[in-house]
């Protein structure tokens, strides 16, 4: 099968970039003492944290229960939950993942402490559990400082959770372009994880894991070695926005464009506009319209859910009805959620497809 065999919209996977980024994280984190445990919430796809596992994770990251539901289906053992489960059916489900495979949960608050403890002992499962502290997304997790020392006592008193440490994820820093400010603002939310670490131990009460970080500071939190685990994401295949981040000495992060939406050319209407086949239901655009590959002059705007205009800065249109071209997702993590499958490339040639198992698993 060669290219223009795909049927369009589809979702282009780079496999030999995706390999390479593996390979480059592993790299990087090698010797480091930190260990990896990529954020499955990207690809959604086991096949692919398989291989990130090959490559030398400790575990994976899930955002969501049913996430990690389909990770543990494909064989995936080892389990970070990094948002708080709440309510009664939710937990029953994570209790009965908890029977099968090593799952870990992050709480913010006492009433959520209780009810895993409750539930953890009733069905007789050991649980391991981190504080979320919120250092800077204002997202979920408690203020640093004490909070998190009371909460970690109160854990101890369920015999049925083990306290195995903190998460600080600070997602607002991650896409800051200049090194330095990103680098900053990477030492700063570090120091509130660090300093409500210390209040925790100052109660005799061990922090093994202290757990954060993103594409966008896994260099700089591999320099300042206060985490003890990093939970990146978006590296495996990159997108259009982590493009515009600048690693130190204003070079590129060190991570490939893995991704693409295949688009096909429907009508050329004026001699400045065509009109392609990806609309809103095809690439996200939450973090701003994608780019088209090898067309700089080429701005895609809004025109339907099921369209998209590709207006030239230039002042005329190349492209005829019937051209394919690649768009750039501005946003990886939410088109791959609108796909069923990857299109798998190898040496430019199409390998197949890889079903992303875990699309619109949401609850
Ligand atoms: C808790 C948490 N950790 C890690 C990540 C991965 O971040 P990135 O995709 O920027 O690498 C995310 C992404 O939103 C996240 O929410």
């Amino acid at each position: 099968v060669t290219l223009p065999d795909v049927d369009t919209p589809a979702l282009l996977l780079d496999a030999d970039a995706l390999g390479r980024n593996i390979a480059r994280m592993r790299d990087l984190v090698a010797g480091s003492g930190l260990a990896l445990r990529p954020h499955a919430k990207t690809h959604k796809t086991p096949r692919i944290a398989l291989m990130q596992l090959a490559a030398g994770a400790a575990g994976i990251c899930c955002s969501k229960l049913a996430e990690a539901e389909v990770m543990v289906g494909g064989g995936i053992m080892d389990i970070l939950i990094t948002t708080p489960v709440v309510g009664a059916s939710k937990i029953a489900r994570l209790m009965r993942l908890a029977h099968t495979a090593g799952i870990r949960v992050v709480v913010d608050d006492a009433v959520g402490i209780d009810a895993l403890g409750d539930a953890a002992a009733a069905a007789k499962v050991s649980l391991d559990v981190l504080i979320e502290v919120d250092v800077g997304q204002a997202r979920c997790g408690v203020p640093p400082g004490q909070t998190a020392a009371d909460l970690a006592g109160r854990i101890g008193r369920h015999r049925a959770l083990r306290f195995a440490g903190l998460q600080g994820y600070n997602g607002a820093l991650q896409g800051v372009a200049a090194f330095e400010e990103r680098a900053a603002r990477v030492r700063a939310s570090l120091d509130l994880l660090l300093e409500t670490a210390g209040l925790v131990r100052k109660r005799g009460i061990e922090v093994a894991t202290l757990t954060g970080g993103g594409t966008g500071s896994s260099a700089i939190d591999l320099e300042l070695r206060g985490l003890t685990e990093l939970q990146p994401g978006s590296y495996v295949v990159m997108d259009a926005s982590y493009a515009k981040v600048r690693d130190r000495g204003a070079d590129a992060l060190p991570f490939e464009r893995a991704l693409g939406v295949l688009a096909t050319v429907v009508s050329r209407p004026a001699p400045d506009r065509c009109v392609v086949d990806v609309g809103w239901k095809s690439v996200s655009v939450d973090s701003g319209p994608p780019l088209v590959a090898g067309h700089p002059d080429l701005m895609f705007e809004f025109a339907g859910d099921e369209h998209g205009k590709l207006r030239s800065t230039a002042g005329a249109v190349q492209l005829r009805p019937g051209d394919r071209i690649e768009l750039i997702p501005a946003h990886c993590d939410t088109t791959i959620n609108l796909y069923d499958a990857y299109t798998v490339m190898r040496d430019g040639r199409v390998e197949g497809l890889w079903p992303i198992e875990a699309r619109g698993r949401t609850q």
